[in-house]
């Protein structure tokens, strides 16, 4: 009885979603272009916590296999070698598997010094390596790995001390921001010299095929370097080196634009963040340290089915759907984030290329808010880290598709290369450097426009 009154109620809420589903579709504006499909084809419908973990449709036969098969390495926890399957961890590392920083494909938390840490700090000694990019430090290599296996000493340890910032808008109201400091502790090996690092929170990992199918002319030409228009927005291509080809080209992921392809930030990912050596980046994170010596790195911890399979996954992970693109106070922050040039970075509408494989990421007209350019963001974002041409006051202009489903995919969302933000309020006022007339233009509007432009970021 109990059991059929449940179902009676499901089915009245069903009814009524459904209801109310239909009463709201009418994303048909004058153009009849269905603005809710932010990856075109490859959208999702779907604003749950799971929103960013979907296949985008097509996919059948061994494509669907490979897609399915990535799915479940990309959840994996690895474990030390020798094992059978997933393993090779380490001997140093900053975390056991891709979900555990890229929580449900989605955005890291800021945590530091845990195992469950998803906030990684690159280092450099300043100088640049044989395909300029940036050097490492002697015996920690491009990346402090704050974990290792038992017997061997983590990198170091990051301490994270927050202090808060006030900010107050021309109307008077106020805000607070919260400005990190990351103090090394713990030292395996005491650092000669000087070093700059660069923390980095893992960003989420959808829509990147869509991503990797623009045109590299098509980013080219978002380039303003002169600023010829005056509008103090100029970017410029990161152009960085690809091990897999030895050459070098444009820079579309991670958060300078800092790596060329998908395949490329994968097997970086793996060996960087785990430890996991492949054929693309056969060398241990561990290499040249005097503790490691012991730890042979003659053959691949991750057979290359394994690591195509997860490129792929990666590659074909949809978009979600936008939300509610006919309410009034959406459609109103939408002009204005046009009206104040967020979309001069952020922009609004680009189409991908042909991808004669993947039909649904191939020619498709999608939003996904960034010109995929570095912008120089001012002193307070500043890391004075350079990565190829990226140098330190320089950040990949974030994609902001997805970004109002955030809370549903981490609970507690955080913002920014390094989650310094804790709301997009926050991340809009730490804009600096080319975004300063667009954050002070932000800064002017009334408190109901500024309700507005957040609100619109909360339909994507
Ligand atoms: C320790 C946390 C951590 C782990 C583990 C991790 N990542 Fe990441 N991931 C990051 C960070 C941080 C970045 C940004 C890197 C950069 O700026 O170079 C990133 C970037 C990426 C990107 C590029 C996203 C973009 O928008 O440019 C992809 C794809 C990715 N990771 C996939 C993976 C895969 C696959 C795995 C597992 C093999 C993995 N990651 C494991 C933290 C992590
Ligand atoms: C000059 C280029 C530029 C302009 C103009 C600009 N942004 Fe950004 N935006 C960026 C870059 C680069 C980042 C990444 C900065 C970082 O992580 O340190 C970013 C990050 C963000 C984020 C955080 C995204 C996330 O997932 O963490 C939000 C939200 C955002 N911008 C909104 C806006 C809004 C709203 C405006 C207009 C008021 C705007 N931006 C104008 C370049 C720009």
């Amino acid at each position: 009885m109990v059991r059929k009154k449940n179902l009676l109620a499901v089915g009245i809420a069903c009814f009524i979603t459904v209801f109310s589903m239909c009463r709201k579709a009418q994303p048909f504006n004058d153009t009849g272009y269905d603005s809710r499909l932010s990856g075109g084809q490859a959208t999702v419908f779907d604003a749950s916590s799971k929103a960013f973990t979907h296949m985008i449709a097509g996919l059948v036969g061994t494509d669907l296999n490979a897609h399915e098969r990535g799915d479940v390495a990309f959840e994996q926890t690895f474990v030390s070698a020798p094992a059978p399957v997933f393993g090779g961890l380490g001997p140093v590392f900053n975390n056991v598997s891709c979900i555990s920083c890229h929580h449900n494909d989605g955005k890291g938390t800021p945590t530091a010094g845990t195992v469950t840490s998803s906030l990684l700090l690159r280092i450099t000694n300043g100088l640049t390596d044989e395909h300029g990019g940036p050097a490492g430090v002697d015996g920690y290599g491009g990346q402090v790995q704050d974990v290792a296996l038992f017997g061997i000493q983590p990198e170091a340890h990051w301490d994270i001390v927050y202090a808060e910032v006030p900010v107050t808008y021309p109307d008077g109201s106020t805000a607070s921001l919260r400005k990190p400091t990351y103090n090394m502790q713990n030292a395996y090996k005491a650092i000669s010299g000087g070093y700059f690092i660069s923390p980095r929170l893992a960003p989420p990992v959808f829509g990147l095929g869509l991503l990797e199918n623009i045109p590299e002319g098509t980013i080219a030409s978002f380039a303003d370097e002169a600023d010829k228009d005056g509008d103090g927005i100029r970017g410029h291509v990161n152009y960085v080196y690809n091990p897999q080809t030895k050459q070098t080209e444009i820079g579309r992921f991670g958060l300078k634009a800092n790596t060329p392809t998908i395949m490329v930030q994968v097997a970086t990912a793996y060996q960087q963040d785990m430890g996991v050596t492949s054929m693309v980046r056969p060398q241990e994170a561990s290499w040249g340290q005097a503790q490691c010596a012991g730890i042979s790195g003659d053959n691949y911890d991750l057979p290359d089915s394994t690591l195509r399979a997860v490129a792929f996954y990666v590659k074909t992970l949809a978009v979600p759907a936008r939300r509610d693109v006919e309410d009034a106070e959406v459609k109103r922050g939408e002009a204005l984030f046009t009206q104040i040039n967020c979309s001069g970075c952020h922009r609004t509408t680009v189409q991908t290329g042909m991808d004669v494989n993947v039909p649904a990421l191939s020619n498709q007209r999608i939003h996904p808010y960034t010109d995929l350019l570095v912008h120089d963001m001012g002193d307070g974002l500043a890391d004075g880290y350079t990565d190829f041409l990226a140098n330190g006051r320089e950040w990949r202009t974030t994609p902001l598709w997805g970004i109002g489903l955030f809370e549903k995919t981490n609970g507690t969302p955080y913002y920014l290369h390094d989650g310094r933000a804790r709301s997009i309020e926050e991340a809009i006022l730490w804009h600096g450097g080319e975004a300063t007339n667009t954050k002070n233009k932000f800064m002017q509007l009334n408190k109901t426009d500024r309700n507005a432009v957040i609100r619109f970021l909360r339909s994507l």
